[in-house]
């Protein structure tokens, strides 16, 4: 396998964690590059189910090396009992797993920031995941931050923390709630730093002799294009570049190191959260709700559902330059007779190819559709393509074709046989 940028193509929850366990059989190493623990990611191995938020889905395979990058933030307390939640389940960490020194650490005045603003915003709240990710990111910006270099540094971190809390008091004083107290957040982000250390290390460099010694590195994208805090649907995205570029920045390796880009999409759509969903709709949504699907790994808030919308999925396409396409959830759609995909927005008089950068002009959009007739049949024991119903093959086809890029996996259950190579 090449070196492989794996994004979401949609809003998040595409099922990447699936597809990167798939994928990281054929990799030697997996790569998170930006997001936190607002992430949750699926892999189911037979029954037992796992849901990964800071480490790479790719540690549920035997020798495979993980490496959480400098792009991520990090909350060590959540790190730490994902790890040692892991540890449970007899999976192996130690040795396989690594984490950048330069990655920011996201501390409880972070998460404590994340609430108040949701909240003073009322109505128009973002639906955060309430994880810190925004104020976090924020401080890395304002260069008020300390990264993970900084937490394994008693002396230091001890100093850098005292002062930070009493400046981010100041300002939940001013929202009106209660200062932090800085001698339990030291102890916990101490005993976390000093379970970590030996995880810690220069994953920039590592990652540069991997590319020197020709290793398969698979880059786990986190949450979806229209998440991404430049080409989504802003204010309501998250914090970091979730877009192909971000796994660059994010790791330290280089564009011209990168080898291809899959795209992972549901066959049709969801978004938690608030912010326009031009496609989304109650039959469909009503559906998979009733199925007990669509419901959020990280705060199992139900996901809003609708139709698989192509105008995003091209733009998607665009801004990653995808060059294949995996489709999960195809099963999602069995049942149904008919299937709408949009292929286009009516805004006002207007009839638009491409998603508006003005967000009240987005959400004023409604979703043009095209049907396609349903295969009306069960696909979750398919395991090659010859054996897919004829009306399934044509809606792959139509929807990847829409969306710009070829159709290489087909995903028809959250199992790993459950997936369908072309
Ligand atoms: P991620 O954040 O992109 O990794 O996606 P999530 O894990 O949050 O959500 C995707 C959900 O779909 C999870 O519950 C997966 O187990 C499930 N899933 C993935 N692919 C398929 C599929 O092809 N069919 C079905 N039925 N479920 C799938
Ligand atoms: P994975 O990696 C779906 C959404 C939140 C909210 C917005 C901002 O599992 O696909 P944040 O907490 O990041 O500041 O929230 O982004 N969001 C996700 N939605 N999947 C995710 O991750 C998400 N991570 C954040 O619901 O709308
Ligand atoms: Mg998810």
């Amino acid at each position: 396998m090449a070196n492989t940028i794996l994004v979401g193509a949609q809003w998040g929850d595409e099922g990447k964690g699936k597809i990167i366990d798939v994928l990281t059989e054929q990799a030697d190493i997996v790569v998170r590059t930006q997001g936190g623990n607002n992430a949750g990611h699926t892999v189911f191995i037979g029954p037992q189910k796992y849901v990964l938020h800071l480490i790479p889905s790719g540690i549920l395979r035997p020798n495979k090396t993980c490496v959480i990058g400098n792009g991520v933030v990090v909350d060590p307390v959540s790190l730490r009992s994902e790890i040692e939640g892991l540890l449970k389940l007899n999976i192996n960490v130690n040795g396989n797993l690594l984490l950048s020194e330069t990655a920011h650490v996201v501390f409880p005045y972070h998460r404590e920031l994340d609430g108040q603003r949701e909240a003073r915003k009322g109505k128009n709240k973002i639906g955060t995941t309430k994880r810190g990710i925004g104020p976090a990111y924020g401080d890395k910006a304002a260069r008020t931050g300390l990264r993970v270099i900084d937490l394994i540094h008693a002396t230091r971190f001890e100093s850098a923390l005292r002062q930070r809390i009493e400046e981010n008091n100041e300002v939940l004083k001013a929202f009106g709630a209660a200062p932090l107290e800085f001698g339990p957040i030291h102890e916990a982000y101490s005993a976390a730093g000093e379970f970590l250390k030996p995880f810690v290390l220069n994953t920039v460099t590592y990652l540069h002799e991997a590319v020197q010694r020709k290793a398969n590195i698979l880059f786990e994208g986190a949450q979806g294009t229209f998440l991404d805090i430049d080409h989504g649907t802003y204010p309501f995205v998250t914090s970091s570049n979730t877009t192909s570029g971000g796994a660059c920045t994010g790791s330290g390796v280089p564009p011209n190191r990168m080898d291809r880009v899959v795209g992972v999409m549901k066959a049709y759509t969801t978004r938690v959260g608030e912010g326009p969903l031009p496609t989304e709709h109650a039959e469909i949504s009503d559906m998979l709700h009733g199925m007990g699907r669509e419901f959020g790994s990280t705060t199992g808030r139900a996901r809003r559902c609708g139709w698989f919308d192509s105008v995003a999925t091209r733009h998607a396409t665009m801004v990653n330059g995808i060059d294949e396409f995996a489709v999960t959830n195809l099963d999602g759609l069995d049942s149904l007779a008919s299937i709408k995909v949009c292929t286009g927005y009516k805004c006002g008089d207007r009839t638009l190819d491409h998603i508006p950068n003005d967000i009240e002009d987005f959400a004023r959009c409604e979703a043009v559709y095209r049907d396609f007739p349903g295969w009306q049949t069960p696909t979750e024991a398919i395991t090659k393509w010859s054996d897919m119903p004829a009306k399934a093959k044509e809606y792959l086809h139509a929807i990847t074709d829409l969306s710009g890029a070829k159709l290489t996996i087909a995903s028809v259950g959250p199992a790993r046989e459950q997936t369908i190579f072309l």
